[in-house]
């Protein structure tokens, strides 16, 4: 029982996206080939493109690569992924969400790249979002927060006896990964 307050968090977290994306998801086939990739290749591959390092080489180091102003690539499928299914998972829905769904409506950082007026930057974002159906606006150290601090509320409330340890950020990086399934390429 003492494990119950982060789970449950997870679950409602997970649910809130779940609901709000899945029903457009199932409607439009949004693929990589016919749809992302053209848009990657418009509004993306200047910085993130095949002469930039990979997410492993960048990680390494970043300085290096921010005064070459090259960031991680994003220019294959495969290398997308990295970012929304694999070991960086939320980074890419985080930085392309425009901020509505968050309570404090931050912009991820890459949302002003997703077009030239906020039409389109709308009309991409939603391809985006068709495309990978749940949709994670937040980084995993957030949401880590977030469900932690439920569980300190949960024990000052004394709905749990706050015996245990939170989840780890593998687990919850399991269970996030469980609800997105690769996109279609
Ligand atoms: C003008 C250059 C530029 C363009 C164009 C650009 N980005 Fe970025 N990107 C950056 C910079 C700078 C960073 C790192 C700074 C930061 O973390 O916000 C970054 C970081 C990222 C990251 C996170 C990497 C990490 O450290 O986890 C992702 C994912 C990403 N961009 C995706 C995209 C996508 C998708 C597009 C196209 C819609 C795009 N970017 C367009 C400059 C760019």
């Amino acid at each position: 029982m003492s494990n119950v307050a982060p789970r449950v968090a997870a679950f409602l977290f997970t649910m809130f996206f779940a609901v709000n994306y899945s029903f457009a998801s199932e409607m439009k086939s949004v693929t990589y080939e016919k749809d992302i990739k053209k848009v990657v290749e418009v509004w993306c591959l200047d910085c993130h493109g095949s002469d930039a390092p990979t997410m492993e080489e960048y990680v390494k180091d970043r300085e290096k690569y921010h005064e070459l102003g090259k960031y991680p690539r994003v220019d294959t499928y495969e290398y997308l992924m990295v970012f929304i299914n694999g070991e960086h998972i939320g980074a890419l829905t985080k930085r392309l969400d425009d901020g509505k769904a968050r309570e404090d409506h931050a912009q991820g950082s890459m949302y002003v790249y997703l077009g030239n007026t906020e039409d389109l930057r709308q009309a991409n974002l939603k391809l985006f979002k068709d495309w990978i159906g749940n949709w994670v606006p937040k980084a995993i150290h957030e949401i880590k927060e977030e469900m932690e601090s439920d569980w300190l509320s949960s024990v000052l409330e004394g709905t749990s006896d706050g015996e245990g340890e939170t989840q780890s950020v593998d687990d919850i990086l399991d269970d996030i990964r469980k609800d997105i399934t690769a996109p279609e390429k």
